[in-house]
């Protein structure tokens, strides 16, 4: 487990070590394992690890474990990397989405981040004041994945372990068979009792609840970015970044905090999230890449199409009208998450940002043409869903013509601003 929790350093050092068993014996060996035992102990210290309970250590097992998939290769590590903030694509050759186990396997949504994910609440909907009307609406807010369909950590972990474009396994019990006769049953019976393996519909919960409990670990929020230092006054921005975050909170400019929330007054890294965990409808283009568009039928609705919307949704509420919108991510760790949106649609940072201030002015840049010449705006959402795409709020609330709420240099600043938000450990 240690071991891809451990810096490349680490993984050097190990190596150096085993090479030097084979060259020179056995005292050699003993002071090795002692040394290297020493650093397996200090390597989870060094990330913040240290205290790991049994039953964040089982979770840790289960996370890197690429026996759980069928065929096996493929663990949660792989598509949710812990140096790149748990996120990944598995090696796959579309940027945009992850490889699964099975051969030809390709998902329909660029795997997130992970990192923080465990700071977003349980999917329902909650009272919010319309800032234009002023009216209070029920908005829906949260949950696990995209769509915000599982209700926390534990639940959504079992989605990628059955899903055939994923993990694959063809039933919990096929899961918890695979723990109950692997390397750490052990533990798992440590952690659940002696007899947690006698009934497979229960041990398979509980394992969920073991991978929710690695994910709640400080390893995932370390809060340890420049940014973080900056709060803490242990450290400065340049000016460029001074002004990127400037404009990021500026309502008439970047207007970036209305949904990647922060406490405007707080000096504290947690109320700093940069996502106050609700859903939007930005309209980013279609990604020709991802293989499931190459049917011009398919669309990836969203939110609307969440399992068991309808009942969790108040009396009369116009579900349709939340079709195209994706949870709001943390832009915490976001310079190491390429490419961006639930489709992927930008291969940069800087794409990312300056779709923001041009997509009402400049269209053109970032839609094709439809065959009667126009720009065909929204592409990625059928015709009667379009209507759904947010052209009220800054900064995307221009018309063509009208200036960009951002220049490029601003755009630049706030680039640079968000460079600030990488995290030490994954760096
Ligand atoms: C083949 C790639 C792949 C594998 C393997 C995988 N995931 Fe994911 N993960 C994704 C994708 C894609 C999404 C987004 C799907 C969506 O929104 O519908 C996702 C979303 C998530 C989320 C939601 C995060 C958020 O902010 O909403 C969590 C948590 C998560 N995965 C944990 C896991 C765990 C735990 C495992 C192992 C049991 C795992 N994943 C295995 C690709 C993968
Ligand atoms: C009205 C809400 C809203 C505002 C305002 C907003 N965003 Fe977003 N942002 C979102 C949503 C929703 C997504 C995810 C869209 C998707 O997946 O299709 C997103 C995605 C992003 C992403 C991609 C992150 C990733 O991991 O893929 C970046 C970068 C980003 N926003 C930066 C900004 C910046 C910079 C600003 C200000 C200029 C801003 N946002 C303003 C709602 C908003």
């Amino acid at each position: 487990m240690w071991r891809f929790l451990s810096s490349s350093a680490a993984g050097g050092l190990t190596f150096m070590l085993r090479f030097t068993v084979l060259r020179s014996g056995l005292p050699i060996l003993v002071l090795a394992v002692l040394l290297a035992s020493i650093f397996a102990a200090r390597a989870p210290a060094e990330e913040g690890a240290a205290s790991m309970t049994p039953i964040e250590q089982l979770g840790a097992r289960l996370f890197s474990d690429a026996s759980l998939s069928e065929p096996r290769g493929v663990s949660c590590a792989s598509c949710h990397n812990p140096a790149r903030a748990f996120s990944g694509v598995n090696g796959s050759s579309i940027a945009a989405v992850a490889r699964g186990a099975p051969a030809g396997a390709f998902g329909t949504r660029k795997p997130p981040a992970l990192a923080y994910a465990s700071f977003s609440p349980p999917f329902s909907f909650v009272e919010k004041k319309d800032e234009e009307t002023g009216k209070i609406e029920k908005t829906p807010v949260g949950g696990q994945f995209r769509d915000g369909r599982a209700r926390g950590l534990a639940e959504q972990a079992a989605g990628p372990l059955l899903n055939p474009l994923e993990m694959n396994n063809p039933s919990k019990a096929a899961v918890v068979a695979k723990v109950k006769e692997g390397a750490y049953a052990d533990l798992a019976r440590s952690v659940f009792g002696g007899n947690v393996f006698d009934n497979f519909d229960a041990a398979f919960d509980k394992l969920m609840q073991a991978i929710a409990a690695f994910e709640e670990t400080p390893a995932f929020h370390p809060f340890s970015s420049r940014f973080d230092a900056v709060l803490r006054g242990k450290a400065k921005f340049t000016p460029l970044e001074a002004q990127g975050f400037a404009l990021f909170k500026d309502s008439h400019k970047g207007n970036c905090l209305a949904c990647h929330a922060g406490e405007a007054k707080s000096h504290e890294p947690k109320d700093w999230l940069f996502t106050d965990f609700t859903f939007d409808t930005l309209g980013a283009p279609r990604n020709k890449a991802i293989p499931a568009n190459a049917n011009a039928d398919y669309f990836d609705l969203g939110l609307c199409k969440r399992e068991g919307l309808a009942a969790l949704a108040p009396a009369a509420f116009d579900v349709e009208s939340l079709c195209g919108a994706f949870k709001v991510p943390t832009l915490r760790n976001v310079a190491l998450t390429a490419p961006y949106m639930h489709n992927g649609a930008f291969a940069t940072l800087r794409d990312a940002v300056a779709f923001y201030a041009t997509r009402d002015t400049n269209p053109e840049r970032w839609y094709p043409k439809a065959p009667d010449g126009k720009v065909a705006k929204f592409d990625d959402l059928p015709g009667k869903f379009k209507d759904n795409v947010n052209v009220k709020e800054v900064p995307y609330d221009r018309k063509p013509g009208q200036k960009p709420r951002l220049s490029d240099d601003e755009i630049d600043a706030i680039v640079a601003f968000l460079e600030t938000l990488t995290d030490k450990r994954a760096e």
